[in-house]
């Protein structure tokens, strides 16, 4: 079994932000099999299809190779408005183009939300899941992860939830084993 290497796509550009904490609670705990990295999307220029030529800015190529070299992608979502926020959108955008040959294509993925809130960015993990299909990226569809009063789940950067620590754990065993299965 190849180790397999996953970007993770954190959708909160915020400091102290609770979707980073669970991206690195989610990294601590892979699997020797899994080697997990953040890419970041706060550089990103706005998407605008006319920047798209033959030589479109480096920001983005250098996005889209990263995401190329995954074998699979961990999304990590706050919820805004009950959707994912516009930078998550962006980086989205941005590595779903050129038409046909999406960097995301193919990538087996998964879906993480995290609020403050009771729903656990339920609306947020449903819109992101809906454009999966249209990326062409099989998206594991258990356990769902709705990570909710996420406040309370940290001490600083410590995860101190056991509960949520063995949660994680099946997640993350789980995503590796999906990915293992329809890496290409
Ligand atoms: C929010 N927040 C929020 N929370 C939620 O559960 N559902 C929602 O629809 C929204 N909407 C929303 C919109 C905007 C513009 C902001 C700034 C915030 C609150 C949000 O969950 C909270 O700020 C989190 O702490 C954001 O995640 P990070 O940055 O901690 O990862």
């Amino acid at each position: 079994m190849d180790t397999k290497k996953i970007a993770v796509l954190v959708g909160s550009l915020r400091k102290d932000s609770f979707t980073r904490k669970v991206a690195h609670s989610m990294i601590e705990l892979a699997p020797p099999g899994l080697d997990m990295e953040i890419v970041e999307i706060r550089d990103l220029p706005l998407y605008n299809q006319d920047d798209e030529t033959e030589h479109p800015s480096a920001a983005f190529t250098e996005f889209r190779e990263r995401i190329g070299q995954a074998d699979g992608v961990l999304f990590c979502t706050p919820e805004y408005n009950r959707s994912v926020p516009g930078a998550l959108k962006n980086a989205i955008d941005v590595g779903s183009r050129p038409y046909g040959k999406a960097a995301f294509a193919g990538k087996p993925c998964a879906v993480v939300s995290v609020s403050p809130g009771a729903l656990g960015g339920f609306g947020a993990n449903h819109h992101l899941r809906q454009m999966l299909p249209f990326l062409d990226m099989p998206c594991m569809p258990a356990p769902e992860a709705y990570v909710g009063m996420v406040a309370g789940k940290y001490d600083g950067d410590r995860l101190v939830d056991d509960s949520s620590r063995a949660f994680f754990q099946t997640f993350i065993d789980t995503f590796a084993a999906w990915v293992e299965r329809h890496a290409k």
